[in-house]
C-alpha cells in the first residue's frame, strides 16, 4: 500500500506539534494503520519563523489552497483557523479536489459543518475534527462511535481551557481576569482573537458540534444562548466560595419539551461536584445516555501536544480507510435541530 500523504495547513502551537509528533511517532502510526503516513507539504504565513521543525524534502507552500490541490497531498490537515478566509477556502478546495480533510477547527465546523460534510460525502473522503471539541479528550470517537446503542439525553461540560484556566488562577491567586488571560495566550491556549473563548463562542461553536451528534441534528450553532466570563470579578468567586460553589463556564445541551436547548453561561456549581473539581486548562464532558448511564471524560482542553493527539488520531484512522458518516449519520439523515425558546440570561 501507498503511504498516505499529509499537507499540513498552519504551523502554529497545533500544526507544529502535528509535524512532531507524526515524524516521532511514525513506525508506530504505520504499525497502527498498516500504511506509512508521512508529512510531504507544508503552508504557513511566515517562512522565516523559526519553529524547531525538521522540513528537509518536505515542500513549502505560502499559499494553503495551492496546498490543498497539491498532487503530492492525500489528505489535507487544516490548522489555520477561523470560519471564513484561508481556512474555509482550504478545506472546500481539499474537499473538491478529492483529499480527506482533518480539521480541528470548531469555527469553520459550527458555521458551514453541515454544507462541508454534504461536499465530503458527495466525494467518497473523510472529514474528521477529533481536535475542535476539548483538545486531547477522544469526545467525537465517544459520541459518534461508542454510544451508539444509547439515546443521549444530555450533554455538558466545561469546554474552554483558557476560561477554565482564567477562572482557576482567578480563584486560587486573586490575579485579575486580564493578568490570567495573557498567560493563556502565552501558553497558547487562546484563540487567535481571545473574544472567542472568554465571551462563550468557542464554547458554543463546541457545544454545537456535540449537539449534533449526540442528537442526530444539523449543526445550528446560531441556536446556542451565550454569555461569556468576561464580566467576572475576583468579588464573584469569592463569594461563590463562601457560599460553598465554584463558577465555571458551561456548556450544555439537552433535550427539553419540543426540541433541543443549547446554552452557554458562567454556572455556580457545588464545591463537592465532580465538575468543581476540573481546573486549569482541563475540560470535562458528561454525557447523560440511556443505557450507560452517566458518562464522564475529564482531560486537556487545549495546547500544542494534547490538541496534535487528537488530529493523528484522526489521521490515523483515515490511513487504515475507517470511514464513518461525518457526523454519525449521513447527512441527508440529519434533522432540522428543534431550538427551545430561551430567555437570555
Ligand atoms: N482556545 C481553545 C480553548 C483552544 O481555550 O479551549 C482549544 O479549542
Amino acid at each position: 500500500t501507498q503511504s498516505l500523504r499529509l499537507g499540513v495547513a498552519g504551523l502554529g502551537t497545533v500544526g507544529a506539534a502535528v509535524v512532531r509528533m507524526v515524524a516521532r511517532r511514525a513506525e508506530a502510526l504505520g504499525q497502527t494503520s498498516g500504511r506509512a503516513i508521512r508529512v510531504t507539504a507544508v503552508s504557513s504565513r511566515d517562512r522565516n519563523r523559526d519553529r524547531g521543525l525538521d522540513l528537509a524534502g518536505v515542500s513549502w507552500f505560502d499559499d494553503p489552497v495551492a496546498l490543498a490541490t497539491s498532487g503530492e497531498v492525500d489528505c489535507v490537515v487544516e490548522l489555520i483557523g477561523g470560519a471564513e478566509g484561508p481556512a474555509r477556502e482550504t478545506v472546500e478546495t481539499a474537499l473538491a479536489s478529492g483529499k480527506h480533510v482533518v480539521t480541528a477547527n470548531k469555527a469553520l465546523l459550527a458555521k458551514h459543518g453541515a454544507a462541508l460534510a454534504r461536499q465530503a460525502e458527495a466525494a467518497g473522503v473523510a472529514l474528521a475534527y477529533e481536535a475542535s471539541v476539548a483538545g486531547g479528550i477522544p469526545v467525537i470517537k465517544a459520541l459518534r462511535e461508542g454510544l451508539t446503542g444509547n439515546t443521549v439525553s444530555r450533554v455538558y461540560g466545561i469546554m474552554n481551557g483558557t476560561c477554565n484556566y482564567i477562572l482557576t488562577r482567578m480563584e486560587r491567586e486573586g490575579l485579575t481576569f486580564e493578568a490570567c488571560l495573557k498567560d493563556a495566550q502565552a501558553l497558547g491556549y487562546a484563540e487567535a482573537d481571545p473574544t472567542f473563548d472568554v465571551e462563550g463562542f468557542d464554547t458554543a461553536h463546541k457545544l454545537a458540534i456535540l449537539t449534533s451528534l449526540a442528537f442526530g441534528t444539523e449543526i445550528d450553532a446560531e441556536g446556542v444562548s451565550v454569555e461569556g466570563i468576561s464580566a467576572i470579578q475576583p468579588l464573584d468567586l469569592t463569594m461563590a466560595e463562601e457560599l460553598g460553589y465554584r463558577i465555571k463556564l458551561l456548556g450544555v445541551a439537552q433535550t427539553a419539551a419540543g426540541g433541543i436547548e443549547q446554552r452557554v453561561h458562567p454556572t455556580m456549581v457545588p464545591k463537592s461536584s465532580a465538575i468543581a473539581q476540573v481546573m486549569g486548562v482541563t475540560n470535562a464532558v458528561t454525557i447523560d445516555a440511556d443505557a450507560v448511564g452517566e458518562l464522564t471524560l475529564i482531560g486537556p482542553g487545549a495546547g500544542g501536544e494534547a490538541t496534535a493527539s487528537a488530529v493523528v488520531s484522526d489521521i490515523t484512522d483515515i490511513a487504515a480507510g475507517t470511514r464513518r458518516p461525518t457526523f454519525g449519520r449521513p447527512s441527508a439523515s440529519l434533522s432540522p435541530s428543534q431550538r427551545v425558546a430561551m430567555q437570555r440570561h
